[in-house]
């Protein structure tokens, strides 16, 4: 009866290690991952980007690979993306219009622009 009782608590501590093991192993790679994300993609998670656009898909705007295959990453389109992105606009993709970011600097439009076009396939 009381080998019982030890193997329990044996069984019981080793079950508890692991699970603690187990969090730890997928906090660490959840950091691993957000180190790994450029800037760019930090910025446009902390915007409203993600109730309008997608990675790969359309959805109230164009995905970012379509956005991609559509301009030459250049000096050019890098600014005009930028602009864009700061004061909204329509009539490219179609009717619908971008809201403005008007709190959004240059530099953090420019990196934005920069990481989409990255995206070209
Ligand atoms: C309210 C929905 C909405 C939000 C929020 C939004 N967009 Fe857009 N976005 C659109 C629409 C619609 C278009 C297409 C505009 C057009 O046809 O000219 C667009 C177009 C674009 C384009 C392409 C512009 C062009 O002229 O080809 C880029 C780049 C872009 N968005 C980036 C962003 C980024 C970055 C954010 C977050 C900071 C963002 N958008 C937030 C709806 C949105």
């Amino acid at each position: 009866m009381k080998f019982n009782y030890l193997l329990l608590g044996i069984t019981i501590i080793t079950l508890s290690s692991f699970s603690k093991e187990n969090a730890e192993e997928k906090y660490t790679r959840k950091v691993d991952i957000v180190l790994q994300s450029s800037d760019g993609e930090k910025l446009i998670a902390k915007s409203d980007c993600i109730g309008c656009h997608k990675m790969d898909k359309k959805l109230i705007g164009p995905s970012y690979l379509e956005i991609a295959n559509k301009y030459a990453a250049n000096e050019k389109n890098i600014s005009y993306l930028s602009n864009k992105i700061i004061k909204g606009g329509s009539g490219v993709w179609g009717s619908i219009p971008m809201g403005a970011h008007a709190s959004m600097k240059k530099d953090e439009a420019k990196t934005i622009a920069k990481y989409i076009l990255s995206l070209k396939k």
